[in-house]
């Protein structure tokens, strides 16, 4: 495979979005579904900002990409749009090869986080746009441009510009303009990144929605945990170039393969130490003196083993455990604070690191500084290498 570094113009959003432009010629060929990746690699000079990566979207399905500032999201984003040239690999778009296709022969609509509308355009104006460029009829697009605002329930806004409209309304058109053409692929990159809190959740189950009516494929980018959580069918976990790991957001959450994964999606407890594997299938890790046992086993020497919060359960100090199915582990609450559904608790570990614990809102309380034992069944940890990587998910 050739090493050399490609020369790509630095392209502007509205650039970026005329080379979306539609090719019927291509579309055609597009007979089969979905988008695939293998052995991708992307190298910007000797780094590879995205490193190997497999990865199979199917036909239809919201696959979120997740992962810290740098991790690669964006460049694997802008390798399936045409924006930016595969180093290594094979890149299939609706069973296409589509390396040297260029991005206005792909079929895919994009919408930005800096919304990227023409200032000097309507908002029916904007969203014609893309229309314009495909030599489609004043009278259809009209038809099409009233379905694109009222499926971003932007139907009264159709003479107003941009500057007229707040993010989240801007927003909404910019992705009605990606929309309107209705093509098999969406791209986002962090769409709702310069939204409000409030804002961005609405926006979140309004694309969701979106995403069940125009059945099309959505890829979209998020370093934002809950966001993609709460959006995706699937989720590719991205760190440092290189996907951890794939799957639905319960199997990420509960059966994480990394530290990294179970670190970076949702809060959890996680106790360090040397292992030893045990006879039942189980692995033994000594955590600063205490015994924590843990299912499986691994040839490695450092563990770590990932409780989530829910899982453990607080005793007063000097609880003696009996069940031999469960962990206890002496801890010194650091912080307490009321969720009003639930206690959520930050504990000081024996090894010095703090831990998350959640208690329903009715178990007893612990007051900051009380010592406390936790416990939680063998079968809530998950076992996992200590790679020492695991404070990068707090970037
Ligand atoms: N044109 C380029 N030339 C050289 N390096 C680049 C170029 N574009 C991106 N990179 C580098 O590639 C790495 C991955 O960047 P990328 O934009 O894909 O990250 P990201 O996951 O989208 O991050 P963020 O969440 O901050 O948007 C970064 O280290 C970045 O500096
Ligand atoms: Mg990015």
């Amino acid at each position: 495979m050739s090493d050399k570094t490609h020369k790509e113009p630095a392209l502007s959003p509205e650039e970026q979005l005329r080379e979306l432009d539609y090719n019927t010629t291509a579309i055609n060929l597009m007979t089969d579904a979905g988008i695939s990746l293998k052995n991708v690699t992307k190298r910007y000079g000797d780094k590879a900002v995205v490193d190997d990566i497999d990865l199979i979207i199917e036909p239809g399905e919201f696959m979120t990409l997740l992962g810290p500032s740098g991790s690669g999201k964006t460049t694997t984003l802008n390798m399936i749009a045409g924006f930016a040239d595969v180093t290594e690999g094979l890149l299939h778009i609706y069973g296409n090869p589509v390396a040297k296709l260029p991005a206005h022969k792909r079929d895919i609509g994009m919408v930005f986080q800096n919304y990227a509308l023409f200032p000097h355009k309507t908002v029916a104006q904007n969203i014609a746009f893309p229309l314009e460029r495909r030599k489609i009829a004043k009278a259809e697009q009209k038809t099409m441009i009233a379905e694109a605002l009222e499926m971003v329930r932007m139907s009264d806004f159709g003479d107003r510009y941009p500057s007229e409209l707040s993010g989240g309304q801007q927003q909404r058109v910019a992705l009605a303009r990606a929309l309107v053409y209705k093509p098999r692929v969406l791209l986002m990159d962090e769409p709702l990144g310069a939204l409000d809190k409030k804002l961005r959740e609405w926006l979140q189950a309004e694309i969701k929605r979106i995403h069940r009516d125009v059945g099309s494929t959505f890829v979209y980018v998020t370093h934002d945990q809950d966001e993609a959580l709460s959006m995706s069918d699937r989720i590719a976990v991205f760190n440092n170039g290189k996907i951890e790991q794939v799957g639905t957001a319960v199997e990420l959450y509960e059966r994480p393969v990394t530290l990294f994964v179970g670190k970076f999606l949702g809060e959890s407890t996680v106790f360090f130490g040397k292992g030893v594997a045990n006879a039942d299938g189980t692995t033994t890790v000594d955590v600063s003196g205490n015994k924590v046992i843990a299912d499986g086993k691994k040839d490695v020497s450092d563990f770590a083993v990932l409780v989530r919060p829910e899982n453990i359960s607080l005793h007063n100090a000097g609880f003696t455990n009996a069940d031999s199915a469960q962990n206890a582990v002496p801890g010194k609450v650091e912080t307490v604070t009321y969720l009003g559904s639930a206690w959520r608790y930050e504990i000081k570990l024996p090894d010095g690191n703090v831990g998350t614990v959640r208690t329903p809102h009715d178990s007893p309380v612990f007051d900051s500084g009380a010592d406390v034992v936790l416990t939680w069944p063998i079968e809530a940890g998950v076992l996992l290498e200590d790679l020492g990587d695991a404070d990068e998910s707090l970037t």
